[in-house]
């Protein structure tokens, strides 16, 4: 199945998922462009659930775009967020921003790759927005053809020159033709720009 489904459109793989593991199946939503597979999958129709992992350090208007998708679509968005203790205590003995001094996976690890556990132990298929530059079958170009023709929302960040967006401290405008990660923990190596998201979470179960 993966083998003739690997060429397919993503819509064709989003409804087979659906049709497969629907209702215990969740897209995750960082408020960003994978909005278009929250679009494809209410137009599909079939029981679906969305979440976000709410670290406390998204932009405004990443918050506000979330909201507005929740009305858009008339869905349910499951915030996950980090434990208090595990923030507060990384908060009082490190700081705000102890990640520019130490790297940033003490604090992903706590406010995102913790919390994404916890949203995948009650799921038996996870729809996350990677793409052919980074995984799965579309090109950025086609994600935003996608969203151009279907008219659907966009976080407005996008129009400020963000590509990909994580969280505001972390996350910066690039020039044309800088890449997209460029934009994201500028600060440190390029080998280190995977937040753990993706990496060795579902070992970790
Ligand atoms: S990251 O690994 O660099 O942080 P990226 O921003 O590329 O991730 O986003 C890729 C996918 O990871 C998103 O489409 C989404 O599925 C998931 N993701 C990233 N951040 C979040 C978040 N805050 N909440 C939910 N899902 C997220
Ligand atoms: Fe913390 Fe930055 Fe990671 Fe967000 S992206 S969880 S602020 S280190």
């Amino acid at each position: 199945m993966a083998e003739a489904y690997a060429t397919r459109h993503p819509q064709d793989i989003v409804a087979l998922a659906i049709q497969e593991f629907s209702p215990r199946l969740a897209i995750s939503f960082s408020g960003a462009e994978d909005v278009a597979l929250i679009d494809m999958a209410s137009k599909i129709g079939g029981k679906f659930r969305v979440f976000t992992l709410d670290t406390g350090r998204l932009h405004t208007e990443t918050c506000q775009f979330i909201e507005e998708v929740r009305e858009h679509y008339g869905i349910n968005i499951e915030a996950f967020f980090p434990q208090p203790e595990a923030v507060e205590k990384l908060v009082r003995e490190k700081g705000l921003f102890s990640f520019y001094r130490d790297g940033h996976k003490e604090c992903c690890g706590i406010r995102k790759v913790e919390p994404l556990r916890r949203a995948l132990a009650s799921l038996d298929a996870w729809v996350t927005g990677q793409r052919r530059d980074q995984m799965a079958n579309w090109t950025s170009k086609q994600v935003w053809a996608y969203i151009r023709e279907n008219n659907v929302p966009f976080n407005p960040l996008h129009e400020r020159g963000f590509v990909s967006i994580g969280c505001e401290p972390c996350t910066r405008a690039i020039l044309p033709g800088q890449h997209e990660r460029e934009g994201r923990w500028w600060w440190e190596e390029e080998t280190q720009k995977e937040c753990g998201l993706h990496a060795g979470n579902t070992h970790a179960q």
